[in-house]
C-alpha cells in the first residue's frame, strides 16, 4: 500500500464515500462515549480520524493507546461529519478508519505541538524539529520558500542572474566582527566568512554580468537583536550602467510586486525622504510611517525664559498623541519611568493637554501660563483633547530618547498594525560618521559607496557635509534593505581609503584585488541588498526574524539544538595551527 493517497489538508464533503489511506502524526486523541477522534497532522493540515467502539472494538483500543506524535497510516471511508469545524479546510469530514497502522512510536514530546505551545523560547530551540511541526513555524517557512520564488522569478524576468559567489574569503567591511576560519592547509592562516558579498558582487559587473542577483547567505560577528541573526540572508543585487533612480525603481518595483503577490496588498509607489528629514521628523533614519506623531521643535519663542530644563537644552522637542489628554496621572508617570530607563536616559517628560474647554494645563504650569501653553497649542496644532509630550537636552540624545517613545506609544496605542504595509525610501545619507571611540571617519554604507558629485569638492574640508549616493529603503519601522551607487574610478577610491584611514599598504593588501580590478574597465555601477529574514518576517507579521529561520541562533549566538559552537579536540587544533599562531599586525 502506498504511504498516502492524500494529504491531511485536502479532503473535503466531495471525496465523500471515497477510500483513502492518509499518513501522518497523531496530534490529539479525544474518546466520547464509545467513540474515538484522532486528530492526524501532517504539513498540509489535519483531518479527524473516527472510530467506534461498535463498528470495531479491537481497533478503537488499539488507537486509544497511540501517543501524541506516533507515526501512523491509516486506511478508511471518507465520511460527512455530523459536527462540523468551519476553522478546518478538512472541517466537513472525517475518515472512518478501517486500518491503523503503527509506522513509528514516538516519545512524549517536551512542549505540547499546537498553535500555542506551553514550550518556552529556549526549549523550542533545542527541539526545533517538533517546533517545525507546529502549524505557525511551518506557515513562517512556507512564506519564505514562497517569498524567495517569487524574487527569483520577478528578477530573472527582468534580466538578472544568480551567481553564487564564495563563502571562504577574506574579510569584507560591512562594520561588524568577521567569523574566521582557519585554513589547514596554510597553516597560520585564515578565511573570512562573507558580511556580504558586495566586493563579488562587484567584481561581476566588472566581468560584464551586468545584473546579478543571489538570494545569500551573510556572516556577522555582532551584537544578537530581535530582528538581527549571526547567519542571515539577503537578496543581493547589483546593475551596471545605471543610477540611482534606476535603481530605486527597479527595486521598488520588486517589493510592490511581492507585496500584491504574497500579500495581495497594491501599493503604487514608495514615498522617498532625506535622511536628514527623517532624523528631523522622527529622530530616526529608518522611520515607520504607518502613524503621525511627527516631531514639533519648540523655538526660543515658545521655550520661555524661567524653565531652566528648555533655556539650557540644546533641543526641545514634542510629539502631538491624538485624543489621549485623557492619559491619567499614572499613565504619565509609565512613560515618564519609559523615558527615564538607563538605555534611553533621559530625566524627565513634560506634558501639556489640550482640554475640552480648550484652555490647557500642563505638569510645567508654574512656569508657564495659559497662554504660553495655547501657543505651544499653535505649533503642535492641538484640538481639544490631545495630548503633548515635550523632550529637552542634547540635541542627539533627544532626538533618539523621543523617537523611542513614540515607538513605544505606536505600540502601546495600536498603531503598529502588523496587516499595514508602509514601505519608504531614505536617501542622501552622509557619506562618513565620526567614531568617537577610535577617532576616526568611518563610511556610513561602506567604503565602495560614491559621493554625490555635487558634494565632492568638500571632501577634504568638511567631510561631514558630504552625502553619499546610498539609500535604504524602510518597511514598518525596520530597515529591510541599503545599497549604494559605488565608486567606479580608482583615483576616488583611494582618496576614499585615506579619509577612512588607510594606509596605502593597508588598502592594497585588504582590496588590491578590487582597485587592481578598476584598472580593467570597470562600468559604472551600484546596487542594494534586502535583509531577506526581515521582509519575511515582516510579510509574516512579525518583528522577530527568529521563527522564520527554520534552524536560528539564540541570543548568546549559540544553536542550542546541536549545541555548536563546541571546543575542538587538541589534535584537530594542532592540525590546524591554533595554539602555535603568533598574532600579526
Ligand atoms: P547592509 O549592511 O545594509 O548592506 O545589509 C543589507 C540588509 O541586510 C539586513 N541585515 C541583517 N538582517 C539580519 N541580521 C543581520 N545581522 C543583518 N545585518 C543586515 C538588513 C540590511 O538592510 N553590501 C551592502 C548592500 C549594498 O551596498 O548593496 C550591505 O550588506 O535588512
Amino acid at each position: 500500500m502506498a504511504f498516502r493517497t492524500h494529504h491531511c489538508g485536502q479532503l473535503t464533503l466531495s471525496d465523500s464515500q471515497k477510500n483513502v489511506t492518509l499518513s501522518g502524526w497523531v496530534q490529539r486523541i479525544r474518546e466520547l462515549g464509545g467513540m474515538l477522534f484522532v486528530d492526524l497532522r501532517d504539513r498540509y493540515g489535519i483531518t479527524q480520524l473516527t472510530f467506534n467502539e461498535e463498528w470495531d472494538a479491537p481497533l478503537l483500543q488499539e488507537a486509544s493507546r497511540l501517543g501524541r506524535e506516533t507515526v501512523i497510516q491509516i486506511e478508511g471511508l471518507v465520511i460527512e461529519r455530523s459536527s462540523k469545524n468551519a476553522h478546518l479546510a478538512t472541517g466537513e469530514i472525517e475518515i472512518k478508519v478501517h486500518n491503523l497502522k503503527v509506522l513509528n512510536r514516538a516519545k512524549l514530546p517536551p512542549f505540547t505541538i499546537e498553535d500555542e505551545t506551553d514550550g518556552g523560547d529556549e526549549l523550542r530551540m533545542q527541539y526545533r524539529y517538533l517546533d517545525i511541526r507546529r502549524r505557525p513555524v511551518r506557515e513562517n517557512l512556507l512564506l519564505r520558500h514562497q517569498l524567495g520564488l517569487t524574487v527569483r522569478i520577478y528578477l530573472s524576468k527582468l534580466g538578472f542572474a544568480e551567481i553564487e559567489t564564495p563563502f571562504l574569503i577574506k574579510s569584507t567591511p560591512e562594520g561588524a566582527r568577521d567569523f574566521v576560519v582557519p585554513s589547514r592547509m596554510n597553516s597560520g592562516q585564515f578565511y573570512a566568512l562573507p558580511q556580504s558579498p558586495q566586493t563579488f558582487k562587484q567584481l561581476l559587473m566588472v566581468g560584464g554580468m551586468d545584473r546579478y542577483f543571489q538570494i545569500v547567505k551573510c556572516f556577522r560577528d555582532e551584537d544578537l537583536r530581535a530582528d538581527r541573526q549571526p547567519e542571515f540572508t539577503q537578496i543581493d543585487c547589483e546593475m551596471a550602467f545605471v543610477e540611482q533612480e534606476d535603481i530605486l525603481k527597479t527595486f521598488e518595483g520588486m517589493l510592490i510586486h511581492v507585496l500584491k503577490e504574497i500579500k495581495g496588498i497594491e501599493i503604487t509607489s514608495v514615498p522617498r525622504m532625506t535622511y536628514n528629514e527623517a532624523m528631523r521628523t522622527y529622530g530616526n533614519d529608518k522611520p515607520d510611517i504607518r502613524f503621525d506623531m511627527k516631531f514639533v521643535e519648540l523655538d526660543e519663542k515658545l521655550r520661555g525664559t524661567d524653565f531652566k530644563v528648555f533655556t539650557d537644552a540644546e533641543l526641545v522637542v514634542g510629539i502631538r498623541v491624538d485624543g489621549k489628554a485623557d492619559f491619567s496621572r499614572k499613565e504619565l508617570d509609565a512613560l515618564t519611568d519609559y523615558i527615564k530607563r538607563p538605555q534611553i536616559g533621559m530625566t524627565g517628560l513634560i506634558w501639556a493637554k489640550h482640554q475640552d474647554d480648550n484652555t490647557f494645563t500642563s505638569s510645567v504650569n508654574k512656569f508657564f501660563d495659559s497662554n504660553a501653553l495655547a501657543a505651544w497649542g499653535d505649533s503642535f496644532k492641538t484640538k481639544a483633547g490631545d495630548l503633548i509630550l515635550i523632550l529637552a537636552g542634547n540635541a542627539n540624545k533627544t532626538r533618539k530618547a523621543l523617537s523611542e517613545l513614540r515607538m513605544h506609544l505606536g505600540n502601546q496605542l495600536g498603531l503598529r498594525k502588523p496587516d499595514e504595509f508602509a514601505p519608504l525610501w531614505v536617501l542622501d545619507f552622509p557619506l562618513l560618521e565620526w567614531d568617537e571611540e577610535s577617532k576616526r571617519w568611518h563610511a556610513m554604507h561602506h567604503p565602495f559607496t560614491a559621493p554625490k558629485p555635487e558634494d565632492l569638492h568638500l571632501l577634504e574640508t568638511e567631510p561631514a557635509a558630504v552625502r553619499a549616493n546610498a539609500y535604504d529603503i524602510v518597511l514598518n519601522g525596520h530597515e529591510i534593505g541599503g545599497g549604494s551607487i559605488r565608486i567606479h574610478d580608482k583615483g576616488l577610491q583611494k582618496k576614499m581609503f585615506t579619509l577612512l584611514g588607510f594606509s596605502d599598504e593597508e588598502a592594497k593588501k585588504q582590496f588590491g584585488f578590487l582597485m587592481d580590478a578598476f584598472e580593467y574597465g570597470a562600468p559604472p555601477h551600484g546596487g542594494i541588498a534586502f535583509g531577506f529574514d526581515r521582509l519575511t518576517a515582516l510579510l509574516g507579521g512579525q518583528e522577530s526574524i527568529r521563527d522564520f529561520i527554520a534552524f536560528p541562533k539564540n541570543n548568546s549566538g549559540r544553536d542550542v539544538m546541536i549545541d555548536a559552537p563546541a571546543s575542538l579536540n587538541e589534535d584537530q587544533l594542532k592540525e590546524l595551527s591554533i595554539g602555535l599562531i603568533q598574532a600579526k599586525d
